[in-house]
């Protein structure tokens, strides 16, 4: 439970005398880790008018909401997640080697293609695609749509109702066919799968398909792109990841830590919580839990062989399987196919968007 006798105590007793007024995330946007060292240090627990939210900052703190059930999600990934469990069912279970063979098949075209260049935009040319791929593969849809169905994952498809429509459409004959001949495709493990009331109805499985192919999907372009990000900017612990794959997974975990896709997890309280009354919304900053100093030390580093990163950034999400598949074969296939892989000399552009944060290109020399 949320202890909120102690979030409310400055963190220091020698620290500097508050800065006057509450400050907003909303004047923190391109860089806003000043202001969570602020919230952190200062403001624990605040609410932040212009944002219309609770802000909680601390390690300790957004750990113990995301935990506490008078604290409920608000929005996730769109779909509700009792609808979900099917896709986590299917994912963890009958549909894990399609899934594996998919990312691994995928990653290895997306980065032969890249070989012959002498320079790439990693962002748009690896890891926006790797999971739409990976998606389009391990469901068994034709390849030949890969572009069509990465069109509308760049459109917002997991946000609009007319991207919902135009998917939906594409998807009922090969869930018809699915239904009557099933193969061992991620499509087919979702139309032989039982909802509370029976086998899922076809909007279901379009919504199912949707998240991965959405939000999920995104997620993941993100925090690949800030992976790669992070081990270019590292080459000496590249170089160690090379010849020790077995320590990617934690590489990985670090750097969802440090940089993770979504900074900022919402909940709204059932019932009042402390000062934070009944029906307010409670932004769990998961960018500033991550380099909480009295959590990590050293916290802004980028250390891959870090012991305990933890696993917040997935909120709580009980597995991340998918991405962290992605990840470790992304990384495989563009070490194998690019051996010379370094980051381009430039400028780099700054995120421009709060709530999902990652770099916006990755120019690199191949
Ligand atoms: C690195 C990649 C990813 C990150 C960092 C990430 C992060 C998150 C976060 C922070 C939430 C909100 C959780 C909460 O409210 O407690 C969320 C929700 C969700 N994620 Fe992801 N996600 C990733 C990839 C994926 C993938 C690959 C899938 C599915 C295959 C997925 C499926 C979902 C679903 C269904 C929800 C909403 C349901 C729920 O809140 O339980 N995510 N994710």
């Amino acid at each position: 439970m949320l202890c909120l006798t102690e979030v409310t105590v400055p963190r220091t007793a020698g620290a500097p005398a508050r800065p006057p007024g509450p400050p907003s995330l909303r004047t923190a946007v391109r860089d806003p880790y000043p202001l969570y060292r602020t919230l952190r240090t200062h403001h624990p627990l605040v609410y932040d008018e212009p944002f219309g939210a609770w802000l909680l900052s601390r390690h300790g703190d957004v750990r113990a909401a995301l935990a506490d059930p008078r604290l409920v999600p608000v929005a996730g990934h769109p779909a509700a997640p009792e609808a979900e469990r099917p896709l986590d069912r299917a994912l963890r279970g009958p549909a894990q080697a399609a899934l594996t063979a998919a990312v691994e098949r995928s990653a290895h075209v997306l980065a032969r293609r890249l070989a012959a260049r002498a320079d790439a935009d990693l962002v748009a040319e690896f890891c926006d695609w790797l999971p739409t791929a990976t998606a389009v593969a391990a469901l068994g849809l034709p390849y030949e749509e890969t572009a069509r169905v990465h069109s509308w994952c760049r459109a917002g498809l997991g946000r609009s109702e007319g991207g919902r429509r135009e998917l939906g459409a594409f998807l009922r004959p090969l869930t018809a066919r699915r239904r009557a001949h099933p193969g061992g495709d991620l499509l087919s493990v979702l139309c032989a799968a039982r909802g509370d009331g029976g086998p899922l109805s076809d909007d279901t499985v379009t919504g199912l398909v949707g998240t991965l192919l959405g939000a999920s999907g995104e997620s993941t372009a993100r925090a690949l792109a800030s992976f790669l990000a992070n081990l270019l900017d590292h080459p000496r612990q590249l170089a160690v990841l090379r010849a020790r794959p077995d320590l990617v997974p934690g590489a990985w975990a670090e750097s969802l830590r440090r940089d993770p896709p979504q900074h900022i997890v919402l909940r709204r309280a059932l019932a009042p919580v402390g000062v934070i009354p009944a029906g307010a919304t409670v932004a769990c900053l998961l960018g500033a839990a991550g380099r909480d100093p009295e959590r990590f030390t050293d916290p802004d580093r980028y250390d891959a062989f870090r012991t305990d990163p933890g696993p917040l950034a997935h909120g709580t999400r009980p597995d991340a399987l998918l991405a962290a598949l992605t990840a470790e074969h992304g990384l495989r296939a563009l070490l194998s196919a690019l051996p010379g892989l370094r980051r381009a000399p430039g400028a780099r552009q700054l995120p421009d968007d709060l709530v999902h944060r990652s770099p916006r290109t990755l120019r690199v020399r191949v």
